[in-house]
């Protein structure tokens, strides 16, 4: 069957129709003439695979990866870098005024880098073989090497199987220095692992949550700031992008005197806003990520800081007018309306909202645009050659 492809959807995927219907084709490009084979019917949409490109579109360019058609993990391989910047930038615009927001963005900030910039993975072993699950499935997808990821993570993979992994999960982290953190889940024994500490710079290796070598954490360094980051501690995967992020929170708190970083993780934000002598309170769900926080606070000379390790919800008596400035940068699942709602209640001047969703954040937009207008919005390509995308908000209260 051919189809014409005539754009992309919000997640990647090329979306063509069959008698009116609409199809989404995942790995194809606008422009595209491919044949398709229908994998899901409902009353609603149909969603296909190409089985052949008839005819390709002027767009579509040759991925990287040889594993892109089966993979999950990339969408966008296969058009230009400039192509998949303009894409992020019309798929925000659209979502935007789907929800009547009336903001055009006009901005995406580049990462320095377009492949090898992870500094983290999850992987899956199955049998023996590491790799990521096919998208949507639990299909095994064995990988040697990912253009996404840093190239020390990727040497490290390549030697894995002398630790002997029948089943189980891994997660690798690196950091400026090109050490390696390495965290396994298994109920298989670990084969011994000192070839892998004399080929590589690991700082820890931890199983099922004990550390067996080293420590159980990894400093970063992003512009002149360090930061631990406990193995279960959250980071920006991406430092080639992240400095930019962290710039932008500078010069957007550069009047403020007390500020609230809600969502704070490591304390990445709080410490970058504090530089102009600012007060600043972080509160965070996980106790590893606090604590680290505290510590970073420190290392980096920074004493006008104070955390609490809490759920956000569970805190909005604390968040008052006292404070002038509220970051937001919470996980996909966005703000609970309970904090928008104190935010809006005590009319904290500025809101810094930094989103990995935008089906969220516009979510939560349209609650706090009834009190506050949008002053700044840019994008950032922190997760590049995916169809994901960071938002960069400034809201200010209206007067
Ligand atoms: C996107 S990360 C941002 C972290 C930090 N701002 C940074 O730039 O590194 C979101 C953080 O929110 C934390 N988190 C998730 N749900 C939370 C909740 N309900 N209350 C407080 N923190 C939460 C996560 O553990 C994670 O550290």
């Amino acid at each position: 069957m051919n189809i014409e492809i005539i754009k992309f959807d919000n997640l990647g995927r090329g979306i063509g129709y069959i008698d009116n219907k609409i199809i989404f084709i995942p790995k194809s490009v606008p422009g595209d003439i491919v044949n398709i084979e229908i994998i899901k019917n409902n009353s609603k949409y149909l969603e296909g695979k190409i089985t052949e490109i008839i005819k390709p579109s002027k767009k579509r360019i040759e991925a990287i990866c040889p594993l892109f058609n089966q993979c999950g993990g990339c969408d966008l391989l296969n058009i230009t870098l400039s192509d998949s910047l303009e894409y992020k930038l019309r798929k925000i615009n659209e979502i935007l005024r789907k929800n009547n927001i009336n903001y055009n963005v006009e901005e995406i900030i580049k990462s320095d880098k377009q492949y090898n910039y992870r500094n983290k993975v999850s992987l899956k072993v199955n049998n023996n073989k590491i790799g990521y699950y096919e998208s949507k499935t639990h299909k095994l997808i064995e990988i040697e090497k990912c253009f996404l990821l840093n190239d020390e993570i990727n040497r490290l993979i390549k030697n894995l199987d002398v630790l002997k992994i029948k089943n189980g999960n891994l997660i690798i982290r690196t950091n400026y220095h090109d050490e390696l953190l390495l965290i396994i889940e298994t109920n298989d024994k670990i084969e011994d692992f000192r070839e892998l500490i004399e080929k590589f710079k690991i700082s820890g290796i931890i199983v099922n949550k004990k550390v067996v070598y080293g420590s159980d954490y990894i400093i970063d360094k992003i512009n002149n700031y360090l930061f631990k980051i406990s193995y279960d501690s959250f980071f920006q995967i991406n430092p080639y992008i992240c400095s930019k992020l962290f710039d932008l929170i500078k010069e957007n708190t550069f009047n403020s005197k007390n500020i609230l970083d809600l969502y704070c993780g490591v304390g990445t934000l709080s410490i970058n806003a504090s530089e102009n002598n600012t007060k600043v309170m972080g509160v965070e769900i996980v106790k590893d990520a606090i604590d680290n926080a505290i510590f970073n606070a420190k290392l980096n000379n920074v004493n006008n800081m104070k955390f609490i390790c809490s759920d956000t919800k569970n805190i909005i008596d604390k968040i008052t007018k006292d404070f002038d400035t509220v970051i937001l940068d919470p996980p996909r699942s966005g703000v609970d309306i309970l904090v928008l709602n104190r935010i809006i209640k005590e009319g904290i001047t500025k809101i810094i909202y930094v989103s990995c969703d935008e089906n969220t954040l516009v979510r939560d937009l349209n609650i706090l645009l009834q009190d506050y207008n949008i002053k700044e919005f840019k994008l950032l390509d922190m997760f590049v050659n995916t169809e994901h995308v960071e938002s960069f908000v400034v809201l200010q209260k209206k007067k």
